[in-house]
């Protein structure tokens, strides 16, 4: 018998969300922070650690590389990168992780070297390289890719500071340019940056630790190159995407919610959408309360790099979108394949049509949804998927919350102290070996434990 472990989230919808709930850390701005640890001479202590299954694979990538981690405290954890040794990251641990890639620039800006597999595709759409390519040649690098690797190497003794002109805004080429030029001889002058608050963090991180940038939060990043880098204390900003979702999930419900801990400027694009179709929003320092006593409407989205609509929000918004009377149209215009999910919708009775040359989504709001099994696809599709279950009638199984795991920390807890009626469980699936199948003729026996 083959085992399969299924971890499911049931949720019983229709029960309107009320209260107050903190966000927590944001994983994107963790993953690349954990990653420029490597560049550090010195521990690094970084708190507001999101406890999520995507920081366990970058621990387990650093660890590999030779760095040593502990955590600290509830959300806390230590980084000492001395020991590193190696700027060869492997296959394994990187491709469960897109994000990984940014080790490439932290292992340039360490060694001169960097050997990391290269991303291919995702479920999401194809991962591209030439930006990060263009940013490492830039810096007087060669750049191949051999045998599934991209292997970069500085031709001189030191990277050198150079003019980056990114012909589109990339979150990710926008990382591994900071983080191989900060420790280059010279100045290094970025232009088209990404402007993520990730991005953002990023940089305040990498100021922390005793390098020079200028413009940060601009579309052109300045760097003085120095020599060395120090370990620091830092705390990883809120997580924009987790906040936003817990939003949507109170508004699909027509329920009163109070994210706190969170910046309500980072969400400013999600806020005025949600305004649009009559939640009524009011924010503070750091909190942001929508109440969703009224939904007038839909609302067309297109996705853009920030402050444009987050692409991290959009399967979210669809399943709102899907609750508001009105025709509501959503274009995606950063992954060429993120409407997966959709087809999963349609099993809840959402009205959602897709024009894949347009990657356009068409959504006929205000039809009740129902409850029906369904499976998370990827992080950002799960959370829409339990945005959708938490306004249905009736019960929803969410199989694939492991994905769902990747991106959020204990999900389900965030929810119930909403009044969601969410539970986590796990099952294995017994199957009957494909070999055995061949030998026998006979119908596979399946059966469920949970
Ligand atoms: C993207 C999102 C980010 C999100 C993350 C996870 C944007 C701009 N980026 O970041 O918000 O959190 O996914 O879902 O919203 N590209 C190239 N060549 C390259 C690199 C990228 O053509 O070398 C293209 C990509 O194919 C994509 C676009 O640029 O269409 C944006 O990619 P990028 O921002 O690099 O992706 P991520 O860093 O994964």
């Amino acid at each position: 018998m083959l085992d399969r472990l299924d971890t499911t989230l049931r949720v019983h919808g229709g029960v309107r969300l009320e209260g107050s709930v903190a966000t927590h850390g944001a994983k994107n701005a963790a993953l690349p922070i954990m990653a420029a640890a490597l560049l550090a001479r010195g521990v690094v202590r970084l708190r507001r650690v999101p406890r999520i299954t995507d920081v366990s694979v970058m621990w387990s990538l650093l660890e590999a590389l030779g760095a040593r981690l502990a955590f600290d405290g509830d959300d806390g954890l230590l980084i000492d990168a001395s020991n590193v040794a190696t700027y060869r990251a492997p296959y394994a641990l990187v491709r469960k992780l897109a994000a990984s890639f940014d080790v490439a620039g932290a292992l340039l800006g360490r060694f001169g070297r960097a050997e990391v597999p290269l991303p291919g595709g995702c479920i999401l759409g194809t991962r591209a390289t030439d930006l990060h390519e263009h940013a490492f040649r830039a810096l007087g690098c060669t750049v191949e890719s051999k045998h599934g690797y991209l292997i970069a190497e500085r031709t001189g003794e030191h990277l050198v500071g150079a003019e980056i002109d990114f012909r589109m805004s990339s979150v990710g080429a926008t990382k591994n340019a900071l983080l191989s030029s900060v420790k280059a001889v010279g100045t290094t002058t970025i232009r088209n940056v990404a402007m993520e608050p990730e991005v953002v963090d990023l940089c305040n991180f990498l100021v922390a630790m005793g390098a020079k940038i200028s413009g940060i939060g601009s579309d052109t990043l300045i760097v003085e190159g120095v020599t060395e880098l120090h370990g620091v204390d830092y705390e990883i900003i809120a997580d924009r995407i987790v906040a936003g979702t817990l939003l949507l999930c109170g508004a699909a419900t027509r329920g009163d919610v109070t994210v706190t801990r969170c910046v309500p400027d980072h969400l400013t694009a999600l806020l005025d959408k949600m305004r649009g179709c009559g939640v009524a929003i009011t924010t503070g320092d750091d909190w942001i309360r929508a109440d969703a006593a009224t939904v007038t409407g839909g609302t067309d989205i297109l996705t853009a790099p920030h402050p444009g609509f987050p692409t991290d929000l959009q399967p979210q918004m669809v399943s709102f979108l899907c609750t508001a009377p009105g025709t509501s149209v959503v274009e995606e215009t950063i992954f060429n394949a993120r409407f997966s999910y959709v087809n999963e919708l349609a099993r809840m009775n959402a009205d959602v049509r897709v024009a894949m040359e347009s990657n356009t989504a068409t959504i006929k709001g205000g039809i009740p949804l129902s409850g029906a099994p369904v499976e998370a696809p990827d992080i950002r599709a799960g959370a829409g998927l339990v945005v959708a279950a938490l306004a249905a009638g009736g019960q929803t199984d969410i199989i694939g919350l492991e994905y769902i795991d990747r991106g959020y920390s204990r999900l389900e807890e965030m929810l119930s102290e909403l009044g969601a009626q969410v539970q986590r469980s796990s099952g294995v699936t017994q199957l009957v070996e494909p070999v055995a199948l061949f030998e026998t003729s006979a119908y596979p026996s399946v059966r469920t434990a949970s």
